[in-house]
């Protein structure tokens, strides 16, 4: 099945659709995943093999702002900055946007704001794409549910299916071949104390994007046949965590998800790195914190940065020990 199939299921008035309003804003979070998505079963439709669990990084992501454009082509600015219509960024948004047209004449002016870095494993595109359809169903009326902008928001980039919400989400992999059954949903659990660090480690673009990293993966890696057992047994222990507000098995449990996502992906051909040295010097600096009483985590997604887990109490000790950390408070 291919994407625009899935918009018109969604979106029934589709051909006929009239804008509601002149312009529509949105803004959508990122999120750190603690339950990694690593694969596709199916990569049109970016299905997952596994189901995943994020929480969302409040203070952080993407404000989109959408105008109707009188021009021939969509104009897309980043953070204040037109973007060539030659770059992969504005490929890559035209053609979504190009599921939403189907043929009709509009063009828009997209304006996207974020405070993250952007391709830099920060999440850039979960909540990019996320904020842009939660703009768009506000542009063009369309009143969709949460869940169906969860499958738009897929549709753009995997992650982005759980941007929608604050707090933890989980996204469910679910079975069907068209993806219907595979969104998102908010968790119940606030967690008040918990404190997620950004060590900042590099700001440049990865240098394999996760779309073609994920797919090298699954072809070469010989270790990635145990991921999905490894996914269902980390998911059921962090609902435990969550269940029971049990930091140590959450921390642990996300870094050593983190840790056997890097290491499958590691044993592919040619092999998939996104450390750097300095990522592996915070490693140790976490593991020495832990060594000497303060419980600090890490997880790492697909670029150098390292995102840390603490409890509130902790705060002062971890930001000695990363000095650069940038805190944020999940629950406000
Ligand atoms: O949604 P994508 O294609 O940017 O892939 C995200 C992959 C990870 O960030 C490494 C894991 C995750 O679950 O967010």
């Amino acid at each position: 099945m291919k994407k625009s199939e899935v918009v018109r299921r969604l979106i029934s008035q589709l051909e006929s659709q009239q804008p509601s309003h002149d312009e529509a804003t949105a803004f959508a979070p990122t999120n750190i995943a603690l339950c990694k998505y690593w694969g596709k079963r199916n990569s049109e439709l970016n299905l997952p093999m596994t189901s995943s669990l994020s929480i969302a990084l409040p203070s952080k992501g993407a404000h989109t702002q959408l105008k109707f454009s009188a021009s021939d082509q969509d104009h897309i600015q980043l953070n204040g900055v037109t973007l060539s219509p030659e770059s992969e960024f504005v490929k890559r948004l035209t053609h979504f946007l190009d599921l939403f047209r189907q043929n009709q004449a509009w063009r828009l002016q997209v304006d996207i704001a974020m405070n993250i870095p952007v391709a830099a494993g920060l999440a850039s595109s979960a909540c990019g794409f996320a904020s842009l359809v939660m703009a768009m169903n506000a542009l063009f009326g369309w009143g969709l549910s949460p869940r169906e902008l969860s499958i738009l928001a897929r549709l753009g980039s995997g992650s982005a299916s759980r941007s929608l919400w604050p707090g933890f989400v989980e996204w469910h992999a679910g079975q069907r071949d068209d993806g219907m059954d595979s969104y998102a949903e908010p968790m119940p659990t606030h967690w008040e104390d918990l404190r997620v660090g950004i060590i900042s480690l590099a700001d440049t673009q990865k240098p394999i994007s996760s779309r073609a990293a994920m797919q090298r993966t699954i072809e070469t890696s010989a270790l990635y046949a145990a991921w999905p057992q490894k996914v269902a047994d980390d998911l059921v222990l962090l609902k435990r965590a969550l269940e029971t507000r049990d930091f140590s098995l959450l921390g642990s449990t996300a870094e050593s998800n983190a840790l056997t996502m890097h290491a499958t992906m590691l044993s592919s051909w040619p092999p998939v790195c996104y450390h750097l040295p300095e990522t592996i010097a915070a490693m140790h600096q976490v593991w020495e914190c832990r060594k000497t009483g303060t419980e600090v985590y890490f997880t790492q997604d697909a670029g150098p940065n390292l995102k840390c887990l603490f409890l509130k109490s902790d705060t002062m000790k971890i930001q000695t020990a990363f000095p650069e950390l940038s805190v944020i408070t999940p629950f406000e």
